[in-house]
């Protein structure tokens, strides 16, 4: 069975000759298999034989305590942390913990950190016209004429991220909710199949919470997605399924509900 809208795109992905012109093949339907993943820090245990899986275009939450590996975890993914132990695909054929950061995100795998790395004396345009040519210099990529395609990706990223009214301010100037936006449009103009994002909301307004999930919920199905956040609320509004992590295993999967109701979670996170 053919599975997901951006299977087929595409991708310009160095050194991944399995991948070049066919897209990611993601045939059985699943972006992401992570199995009995293994990661120590000078003995103490981050994961311990973590098995997840992530559908084409569904939207996960990851919660758990402090402490339970779920940044680690997306550590692993990235390429950022390699595991002991255990294996990470992406789609069927790219062997993660193979490969390097960069191979990583040119496959189609974006992250958004917490703190936003915008370029502040650059406007919201600028950063989304150089996050679109990641290979070039930054002044060979603000010199280089955009493609007509380019620059309806980019208004149509602002549209999305709804910075449209804000695209020639420089980014310096945004409030911190609007950072956060604009990073996430930064990721999204690079058309990732997979968006990891970690506590997207710590430190967002009422109303930029709001927007965030109305707009994480319009972005799913078109991309997968991973979201690791403590707001119960926010989850609750998002979440297709939810996994709890706690001491680097997953200790439950479900919808949020079905998770809230189990013993071991209330005991372990949601009953402190
Ligand atoms: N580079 C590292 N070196 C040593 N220990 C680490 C490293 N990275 C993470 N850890 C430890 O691994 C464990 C898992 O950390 P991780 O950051 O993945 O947790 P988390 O679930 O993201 O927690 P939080 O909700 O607080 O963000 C913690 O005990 C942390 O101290
Ligand atoms: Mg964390």
């Amino acid at each position: 069975m053919s599975s997901g809208i951006d299977a087929g795109l595409a991708r310009d992905a160095i050194g991944l000759g399995q991948v070049a012109g066919q897209g990611l093949n993601t045939r059985h339907g699943t972006i992401l298999s992570l199995e009995d993943l293994c990661v120590s820090f000078d003995g103490f245990k981050a994961l311990t034989d973590l098995t997840l899986y992530i559908g084409v275009g569904e939207l996960r939450c990851i919660i758990g305590p402090n402490g339970a590996g779920k940044t680690t975890l997306m550590d692993v993914i990235t390429g950022k942390t390699r595991p002991d132990s255990g294996s990470a695909w992406f789609g069927e054929t790219l062997d993660l913990t193979r490969m390097s950061e960069v191979q990583i995100a040119q496959a189609g795998i974006g992250r958004k950190f917490q703190k936003p790395t915008v370029f502040e004396a650059l406007s919201v345009f600028e950063n989304l016209e150089l996050a679109q040519k990641t290979d070039k210099s930054v002044w060979a990529s603000l010199r280089a004429r955009l493609s007509g395609e380019q620059r309806d990706r980019i208004d149509e990223v602002l549209d999305t991220i709804r910075l449209g009214q804000e695209r020639q301010r420089p980014a310096g100037l945004l409030s911190h909710g609007q950072k956060q936006f604009l990073e996430i449009g930064i990721l999204l103009v690079q058309n990732p199949q997979l968006l990891l994002l970690d506590e997207p909301v710590a430190g967002m307004t009422d109303a930029e919470t709001e927007f965030t999930a109305e707009l994480f919920t319009s972005l799913a199905r078109r991309h997968s997605l991973m979201v690791v956040e403590h707001d119960m609320g926010f989850v609750g509004r998002i979440a297709d399924q939810v996994t709890v992590l706690h001491q680097g295993q997953v200790l439950a999967e479900g919808s949020l509900e079905q998770v809230q109701n189990d013993e071991r979670v209330i005991e372990v996170y949601l009953g402190r």
